[in-house]
């Protein structure tokens, strides 16, 4: 979501094309859902994932760095606004955004994407202890010499390797759960044939128990079956219902039931044959001037993140219950 990316564009136009009124009144509507409200430095959050052992939500800054929204232990229902409190700061990767984040829990660590979203030259995957803070590791994926990239995601397997998306080169880094980065996924498939449709290409990322990974493709709609116990073999799901273009964040909500966050806000997609085909079964449509850009479960229910704080001077930020 770089600031002259395609993707950051299509939301500044989203924006601009909402006069302020209408934000005004969507902000006073009455949610149709639970909120979590969170008060923030930052206008935009690309990421937030519910870590259910340390009842907090943990948050990927755009301007770079990972925050912590803790829930109080009783009662807390949604008011007053939460606070986020940063607990990563890496002068190392000023510049750079933090993204797609995953929670290795079997691990106790949590696993972020960094990349440069402007000049798409660097792209990095960091992990830290989700107890101390401290970093685990810092593994480049991608420097100024190589083809341009823009890691976005990242899922992580039973064995705690990591798998991180490049939503321009349209290709998966592998990195091992010590932070080496072992191989590069690439498949003619993940690259499609109009050539605007790759402006937003791989983006969401799942770890399926089955042993396989699950991918979207933005602005292709497309989603993908990577299955890890066949030699990393790439399949299209094929779709039986409804489409998947301007997909985002994935979160599975059961080893059936998978979530796409994006535009619309949630879409609920379930599959009966282990992921060679699938449908979407539900949408949920949430505040859209926030823009839903990622989905995370807590206590079986599941809460989008959406990208845009707005208020002065604190920003506040919104994380959705999405009903289907
Ligand atoms: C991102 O971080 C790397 C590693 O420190 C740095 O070389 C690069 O300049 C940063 N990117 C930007 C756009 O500042």
């Amino acid at each position: 979501m770089a600031f002259c990316s395609p993707k950051f564009l299509s939301l500044l136009l989203l924006l601009s094309a909402i006069p302020i009124g209408i934000i005004v009144t969507l902000e006073r509507a009455k949610p149709a859902t639970h909120v979590y409200h969170y008060h923030s430095n930052g206008w935009f959050r690309e990421c937030a994932k519910w870590d259910s052992h340390n009842r907090r939500f943990i948050v990927s800054f755009f301007e770079g760095g990972l925050g912590q929204v803790l829930l109080p232990e009783k009662d807390y229902e949604s008011s007053p606004p939460l606070e986020e409190v940063t607990v990563v700061k890496e002068t190392h990767l000023a510049g750079n955004a933090s993204l797609g984040i995953a929670i290795d829990a079997p691990r106790n660590r949590v696993l972020v994407v960094n990349a440069d979203v402007i000049g798409n030259r660097y792209g990095a995957l960091a992990a830290y202890d989700l107890s101390t803070w401290n970093r685990l590791f810092l593994t480049q994926l991608s420097a100024p010499s190589d083809e341009k990239s823009f890691a976005d995601d990242v899922a992580v397997d039973a064995e705690g390797n990591a798998y991180v998306t490049d939503a321009k080169g349209n290709k998966i880094w592998k990195v091992g759960v010590e932070g080496k980065l072992i191989s590069i996924i690439r498949n003619p498939l993940f690259t499609s044939k109009e050539w605007y449709k790759n402006l937003v290409g791989l983006n969401g990322i799942v770890y399926h128990p089955d042993g396989f990974l699950i991918v979207i493709h933005t602005f292709s709609g497309n989603l993908f079956k990577i299955d890890l116990t066949k030699g990393e073999e790439v399949k299209i799901i094929k779709l039986k219902e409804g489409t998947l273009s301007f997909g985002d964040g994935l979160e599975l909500l059961s080893p059936t039931k998978l979530v796409v966050a994006g535009n619309p806000s949630g879409r609920l997609v379930e599959s009966t044959d282990g992921w060679n085909t699938a449908s979407v079964v539900g949408t949920f449509s949430g505040p859209k001037h926030r823009l839903a850009t990622a989905a995370t479960v807590k206590d079986g229910k599941v809460y989008l993140n959406h990208m845009v704080g707005i208020g002065y001077p604190k920003k506040k930020h919104a994380i959705v219950e999405a009903v289907f």
